[in-house]
């Protein structure tokens, strides 16, 4: 962190006004050093009130994407690059992996003007309101389990901003995220793999998230966090840390309970298209790989993500 940045830590956890002879002290930098560093940090937006003999008090914090803000909320090494404007987090992924990137990186952008979602879909991404990242990683992982790190992403977002929220939030099959009946958040995976070997070489893991967007397009059923209290910024890092200390664990099937608490699809009758063909079915629940569990005519039929779409107007409601 630099000193702009510590300032602001310290500022942030304090309820009163903090001299800047404390500040130069507890920083080891000069009163100068300091003013100037406030100087800045008004510049960017913070509102930061100076009292003569009091010193100073942070009033309101600006919500700007900071790649060193991000990376404090991280442990471990992972390169941040932040944009304000990019086609998609999930498209500069790749551009980097191209061109021969062999390092995790978060790319986070302030907005998009491709942002995809799954299934050839657009990611409504305004700027300012929402935060649309991606993890280019390179876990050692075959094909198959691809699909188990979403699941465990789901559920560290989850976590992670239910923590921020004090409010618990959902998740609807496969991996979206709902918090007051309205979707927040959408993962989109992509993978680059070795077809031969069937090995993946590395995870385009793309998330958006709507923090405090209110108004979206009238073809768009979404909604947001509402969440005032907490920057894009130790979110978007906390959403990663969450991610990089995921992948480091060995896999352990508590996220799936942890998913299933969380799972908001059970008892509800689903409609979805499988080979052309639109049926319903009653959900029963979800497999330890992340299936849906869902019975048909009396029968369990398994479900599996790659094979059916569920009608949007069902989950969408
Ligand atoms: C979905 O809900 O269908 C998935 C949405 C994923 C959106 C994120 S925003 C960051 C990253 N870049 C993209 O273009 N898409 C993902």
């Amino acid at each position: 962190m630099n000193t702009r940045q510590k300032i602001l830590e310290i500022l942030k956890t304090e309820d009163g006004y903090v001299s800047g002879e404390m500040l130069s002290k507890e920083l080891g930098v000069s009163r100068n050093a300091v003013f100037k560093a406030i100087d800045v940090l008004r510049s960017e937006g913070h509102e930061i009130e100076g009292i003569n003999r009091k010193g100073y008090m942070l009033k309101k914090q600006a919500d700007i994407l900071d790649a060193d803000m991000i990376s404090s909320y991280i442990n471990g090494d992972l390169g941040v690059e932040v944009f304000e404007t990019i086609d998609s987090t999930n498209d500069e992924a790749r551009r980097l992996y191209r061109d021969g990137r062999r390092e995790p990186v978060l790319i986070v952008a302030d907005t998009q003007t491709k942002g995809r979602g799954r299934r050839g879909r657009d990611f409504y991404s305004p700027s300012h309101t929402g935060i649309y990242m991606t993890l280019l990683l390179f876990p050692d992982i075959a094909m198959e389990d691809s699909l188990k790190i979403t699941t465990r992403t789901a559920v560290v977002i989850a976590e992670t901003i239910e923590k921020f929220l004090g409010d618990s939030v959902g998740i609807k099959w496969v991996n979206d995220l709902y918090y007051r009946d309205r979707k927040f958040c959408g993962i989109l995976t992509e993978a680059v793999t070795d077809f031969e070997t069937r090995h993946v070489d590395a995870i385009i893991l793309g998330i958006g998230i709507n923090v405090t967007t209110e108004a979206f397009p009238k073809d768009i059923v979404a909604g947001s966090l509402g969440l005032h209290t907490v920057t894009r910024n130790e979110i978007a890092g906390s959403v990663a840390d969450g991610i990089i200390r995921m992948m480091n664990c060995p896999e352990d099937s508590s996220y799936m309970e942890e998913y299933r608490k969380r799972f908001i699809l059970t008892g509800k009758v689903i409609g979805f298209e499988k080979d052309g063909v639109t049926r319903e079915g009653l959900v029963k629940g979800i497999t330890d790989e992340g299936h849906l569990i869902t019975e048909m005519n009396g029968e369990e039929v398994i479900l599996s993500s790659g094979e059916i779409s569920v009608r949007k107007d069902f989950l969408n409601k």
